[in-house]
């Protein structure tokens, strides 16, 4: 029984030494509850700041995609390479063992396929989001499509769940046939996910003025890989876009569609959290390429 006059021994109170705030390492979160900073050091290296998030949701728009018609075979030897897998909850149940302990980000909006017109989408139940522990959960944003406020109104009721739950928002700017993929775009998509709640955004790549889309954009960017490119394209992108202030990448065709996925998705890390130089990076996925038996 604990002895209410406690034990005698001395006590030290630290008098004198004041208490550090805790100052969390990400952009825009320093104001989000506990739960959600906990889920957000999950996908975020907290040494590098930064995230290789495998993105292998594609096939809820566009079914059997290459590199995806089977991913028990195809994604799962990736999952120990990636910080955090991006999916859907098909495939998160079908064939992500529950034991390999990554943070998800649950695709959660859905509704149309590249056989109709995309993004006209509803949200999951965010109570499916809480079942599956996710840490993030996916949403499309479609600025200045026809679905734009419909995408937008997706995003906000994410965000509303999810800041009761702890659950962060992922919002992800759609790019349609209409739509441009330039710094002027991609700056004010991504501006828009971000005032309306969303804690990271993912985002395309652009040549010119990408360091305008993430200084203009107060949360985490990660970038999509887009189509496949040349493996060494591929990871000058990376580059690129991290060195121009991204905080990583959510990538999927250009990982899983590489000729040796399990030795790219190392090479793309090498360049996200060690700042390898993209050569080098290259270098270093030939070698592991080689020894593939
Ligand atoms: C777009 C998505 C996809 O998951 C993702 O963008 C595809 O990744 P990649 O472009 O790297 O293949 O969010 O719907």
């Amino acid at each position: 029984m604990p002895d209410a006059n406690d034990s005698g021994q001395s006590k030290d109170y630290g008098i004198g030494i004041p208490q550090k705030p805790d100052v969390f390492f990400l952009k825009g979160s320093g104001n989000l509850d506990w739960g959600m900073k906990d889920r957000l050091a999950r996908i975020f290296s907290p040494k590098s700041g930064r995230t290789v998030m495998l993105a292998f949701d594609h096939g809820y728009i566009m079914g059997p995609t290459t590199g995806l018609e089977r991913m028990d075979l195809t994604i799962v030897p990736l999952i120990p390479h990636a910080d955090c897998l991006m999916c859907t909850r098909g495939a998160l149940r079908q064939i992500v063992p529950a034991a390999s302990g990554k943070p998800i980000a649950l695709r959660a909006s859905a509704g149309s396929t590249v056989l109709t017109e995309l993004n006209d989408e509803c949200v999951i139940d965010v109570e499916e989001s809480v079942r599956l522990n996710a840490s993030l959960m996916a949403v499309m944003v479609a600025v200045g499509s026809k679905f734009e406020a419909l995408t937008i109104r997706n995003l906000t009721r994410l965000v509303d769940m999810g800041n009761r739950y702890g659950i962060a928002t992922l919002g992800v700017t759609a790019v349609g046939k209409e739509l441009t993929r330039d710094a002027r775009y991609l700056s004010l998509a991504s501006r828009i996910c971000a005032e309306n709640g969303a804690h990271v955004v993912k985002t395309y790549y652009c040549e010119e003025g990408f360091e305008k889309v993430t200084a203009s954009c107060p949360v985490p960017i990660v970038i999509a890989g887009g189509k496949k490119l040349p493996e060494l394209d591929a990871l000058r992108m990376a580059y690129q876009a991290v060195e121009q202030g991204a905080a990583g990448v959510d990538m999927g065709r250009n990982v899983f569609q590489a000729d040796d996925p399990v030795a790219m998705i190392q090479a793309v890390r090498a360049v996200v959290h060690d700042g390898e130089r993209p050569e080098k990076a290259f270098e270093l996925y030939k070698t592991l390429e080689a020894r593939k038996p």
